[in-house]
């Protein structure tokens, strides 16, 4: 049951806590807008004030938003098919939603793939009553099983845990997506394999700092990969790192398909000095 004093916090609105530098912001979803979908997921209350809690998701959701906004300002598509990776509760996969049907009026056919059984259900339901049509959402593990198998346009991924996010950028560079919008998360992969080996060592000696070191590494492969398969690249500021310390995104576009194999041996080379394993480079490295 959830205590008194949790359910006040959980009601109080970013408006009710002093919110004088937020308002004078403008996004792409505004507090004060109905949008009744935000609501149900809790991120509005029922007179669309931000809820408190729901504070820094409602940032994370809006600047991904004004990050594709950026690129699909003056774009002229028609129709757009989007895959996101470890949708959870699918914030971020409603907000895409209803910025491209409802604002950009753009067709849009959306899957949103998770492990969890009652987050996809819960996001069917919630489709469904909304007639958001074409958006779905499927359980699925992302690791091993069978997804979309038609054209596909974009691959968006909001913290996907883990390696989740490698299987996530290897099928966006198998399909050929144009766009991909990743921002990582949990990059424990290289952290737990990595051992000394050479001028980089001292980054290792101190758990955090080995910690973070790692997660950049991680990031910083994973962008190389998508260069090398002809993605124009761009890591970025997501959000303020008091909202998300998860906040780099991967931005990719593809310009032209190719391998660059240069590339791959320099990856080649730091793993066999540090003895670390990755998981985008292990799925691609034979394409
Ligand atoms: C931290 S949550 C992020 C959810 C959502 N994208 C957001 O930002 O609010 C990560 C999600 O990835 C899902 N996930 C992790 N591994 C997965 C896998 N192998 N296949 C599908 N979903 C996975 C989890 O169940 C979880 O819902």
């Amino acid at each position: 049951m959830v205590s008194k004093k949790k359910e006040q916090a959980n009601n109080l609105t970013t408006s009710s806590i002093s919110t004088s530098h937020n308002k004078a912001k403008k996004y792409l979803l505004n507090e004060g807008e109905d949008v009744p979908i935000m609501q149900e997921l809790g991120i509005f209350t029922k007179d669309n004030k931000i809820v408190a809690s729901m504070y820094d998701k409602f940032k994370q959701i809006n600047r991904f938003i004004e990050i594709i906004d950026d690129e699909f300002k003056s774009s002229n598509l028609k129709e757009i098919t989007i895959l996101d990776f470890g949708c959870g509760k699918s914030y971020l996969t409603f907000l895409i939603y209803h910025y491209f049907v409802n604002i950009k009026h753009i067709e849009a056919h959306i899957i949103g793939y998770d492990i969890k059984k009652d987050v996809v259900e819960n996001c069917n339901k919630l489709a469904k009553k909304y007639n958001y049509s074409n958006l779905e959402f499927i359980l699925s593990d992302v690791k091993k099983d069978k997804l979309f198998t038609g054209k596909i346009d974009m691959v968006i991924t909001l913290h996907a845990c883990d390696t989740a996010t490698d299987y996530a950028l290897n099928f966006a560079i198998q399909r050929k997506a144009k766009y991909i919008f990743s921002v990582p998360c949990c990059q424990h992969e290289i952290n737990l394999s990595i051992r000394r080996g050479g001028e980089f060592d001292l980054m290792l000696k101190d758990g955090i700092i080995k910690e973070r070191f790692c997660a950049l590494l991680t990031d910083e492969i994973r962008a190389e990969i998508l260069r090398a398969f002809g993605y124009k690249v761009d890591m970025i500021e997501f959000v303020d790192f008091a909202h998300s310390p998860k906040n780099i995104m991967i931005r990719a576009k593809l310009n032209s398909p190719k391998k660059d194999n240069k590339i791959f041996e320099n990856i080649e080379n730091l793993i066999k000095n540090y003895n670390f394993s990755q998981k985008l480079y292990d799925l691609t490295k034979k394409l």
